[in-house]
């Protein structure tokens, strides 16, 4: 398809859901039994996060699959995305003819040389900034961020990541290993929680 210049596709946003966007009513997919009540909706049910991440990894490979490259997953957040973008990385490397050797840490620092930081969501992006500026010291010849989401925030810093699965509305979400207060990790889907959710699961 041809795309004049001021409508083509800014593919570095991720897929854009909309702020009108009402997500996928909660009756039409099975979730766990004890968080029925506390959700308003499914915002990116599970098999297309599962999609989207390959094509994350398939870009990651074109771009960075030529040298050794350190994952390194911000937890806790991070580790599903982390493990299905790992898991897809592996397939397409080895069912090409280019080897690619992946280590995987958990944010703790030593020397890096090739980094790829893997994160849930990046709001503020204030979280990010800060990490990077850790990350920097150790001198790392080449650093990239892969987020699964990022919020559409009036962001302090704009900061932007190399990768985006999402790009979401300024709403709080959890499932997927995103949490409230701990809960809500064991939720496949990305979901919208409600006000009954935030009240069970206040701390
Ligand atoms: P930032 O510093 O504002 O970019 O916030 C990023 C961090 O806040 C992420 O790493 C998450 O741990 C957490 N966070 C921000 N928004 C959400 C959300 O909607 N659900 C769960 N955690 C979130
Ligand atoms: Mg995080």
């Amino acid at each position: 398809m041809a795309w004049s210049s001021d409508e083509a596709p800014d593919y570095g946003r991720g897929v854009v859901i909309l702020d009108n966007w009402p997500g996928y009513d909660l009756n039409l997919f099975t979730y766990p039994q004890h968080y029925y009540g506390d959700l308003d909706s499914v915002l990116i049910p599970h098999g297309i996060i599962v999609d989207r991440i390959e094509r994350l990894a398939k870009d990651i490979m074109k771009d960075i699959g030529n040298c050794d490259i350190m994952v390194l997953c911000v937890l806790k957040g991070g580790y599903k995305f982390c493990a299905d973008l790992v898991e897809h990385l592996k397939n397409i490397s080895r069912n090409s003819d280019r080897f690619v050797s992946m280590k995987v840490d958990f944010i703790r620092l030593k020397s890096y040389k090739n980094v790829l930081i893997v994160e849930d969501v990046v709001g503020t992006g204030r979280t990010m900034t800060a990490l990077l500026g850790n990350i920097r010291k150790y001198k790392p010849n080449m650093i990239k961020v892969a987020s699964l989401l990022v919020k559409r925030t009036p962001r302090c810093d704009g900061f932007r990541p190399d990768y985006v699965g999402f790009e979401i509305p300024n709403v709080f979400v959890v499932g997927y290993a995103l949490d409230y207060n701990e809960y809500f990790r064991d939720l496949n889907h990305i979901c919208v929680i409600n006000e009954h959710g935030k009240e069970k699961y206040r701390v």
